[in-house]
């Protein structure tokens, strides 16, 4: 993908759920950094609760992260007023949500038509295209049904026709095959893998599908809010150990995957004998004591990135607020 130009960047990207429960805060992301290439697909990959779905919201735009920024097609979203946002997320990207968000009161053709609508396109032209969306989804003898008269597959596969009508550069998609049966699953699928290859269409597809994982270019583990391993093509969701990369972040944190870390022995203190450029070697070491040189230009950030929290003196690791990990700074 080197060379072509980023479809969506996002860097440092913090999300935390504000609640009034005893258990505090929901730290949903942890500093995240993202790019997707155009015409590239890629899956985003992890357990129920990692932050897959906050991380979409936040990238789309439909959520504002509490930190970092996101740049579609290289313009910074949180820096450009509502009109603008609105147009260039009309021109540039279209969302699948686990649930389909119909609008009830409208049939399945007119919702898939409304996006077009919006852009102003005469009824009649957005209709007949609606039309033909659907005809390939199998949809077409159901078009003028309501959203409540459709199973959710049927209402899943409209709200895809209407993500697809405006021929965004860029889908993101949340388990969009999570509501449809084998089969229409595989029709839907087919239609991604043709928008990709013929018309360079980019993906981030959030599924637990290794068929959907398959037809990506790379896919990124997410657990607990952090990337912890990208992976190449042919990704086994059911076996991840293979072909994973681990990813050291800009806060040159590492994050073991839980198989790794049992594999290494569990958490301890290790030394590196060799440390070249792109080669780490490390060895378990018992001792106690860590000394930190007095000559290091990172040091412990002083505010959490997250929630703000000013740590004043303190050196802890953890926000005592919101449980993010203390990010380390250039001094
Ligand atoms: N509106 C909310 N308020 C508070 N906490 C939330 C909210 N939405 C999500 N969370 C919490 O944030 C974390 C990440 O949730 P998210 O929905 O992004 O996970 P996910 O990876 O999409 O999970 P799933 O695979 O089940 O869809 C979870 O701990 C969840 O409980
Ligand atoms: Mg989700």
């Amino acid at each position: 993908m080197e060379g072509r130009a980023e479809i969506l960047k996002s860097d440092g990207l913090y999300h935390v759920y504000d609640s009034n429960a005893e258990d505090g805060n929901v730290v949903a992301l942890r500093g995240l950094h993202v790019t997707v290439y155009e015409g590239e697909a890629v899956a985003v990959i992890g357990p129920s609760g990692s932050g897959k779905s906050t991380l979409l919201k936040c990238l789309g735009g439909l959520m504002k992260p509490s930190a970092g920024g996101v740049e579609l097609a290289g313009r910074r979203m949180t820096r450009i007023t509502g009109n603008e946002l609105v147009k260039l997320r009309q021109e540039t990207i279209s969302f699948i949500f686990q649930d389909s968000n119909l609008l009830p009161h409208m049939n399945a053709l007119d919702n898939v038509a409304q996006p077009l609508r919006h852009q102003g396109v005469l009824p009649g032209v957005a209709r007949s295209k609606a039309q033909a969306l659907l005809d390939r989804l199998g949809m077409g003898e159901r078009s003028r049904g309501m959203p409540e008269e459709l199973s959710g597959g049927e209402q899943q596969r409209v709200a895809i026709a209407r993500a697809l009508i405006t021929n965004p550069k860029l889908i993101l998609a949340d388990e969009p095959t999570g509501a449809l049966d084998p089969i229409t699953s595989r029709e839907v699928l087919d239609l991604f893998k043709k928008l990709h290859k013929e018309e360079d269409v980019a993906f981030l597809l959030v599924t637990h599908n290794r068929e959907v994982a398959s037809f990506c270019e790379r896919s990124l583990e997410l657990r607990e809010g952090r990337f912890i391993a990208q992976h190449g093509t042919d990704v086994d969701i059911g076996d991840l150990s293979g072909s994973r990369e681990l990813i050291i972040d800009d806060s040159g944190t590492v994050t073991l995957p839980p198989d790794v870390l049992l594999k290494v022995g569990g958490p301890g203190r290790f030394e590196m004998q060799d440390i070249e450029r792109d080669l780490m070697h490390l060895e378990r070491v018992d001792d106690e004591k860590v000394e930190i040189s007095k000559t290091q230009q990172f040091v412990l950030s002083p505010a959490c990135p997250a929630c703000k929290h000013n740590y004043g003196e303190n050196e802890e690791q953890q926000c005592p607020d919101c449980g993010s990990s203390r990010p380390m700074v250039q001094a």
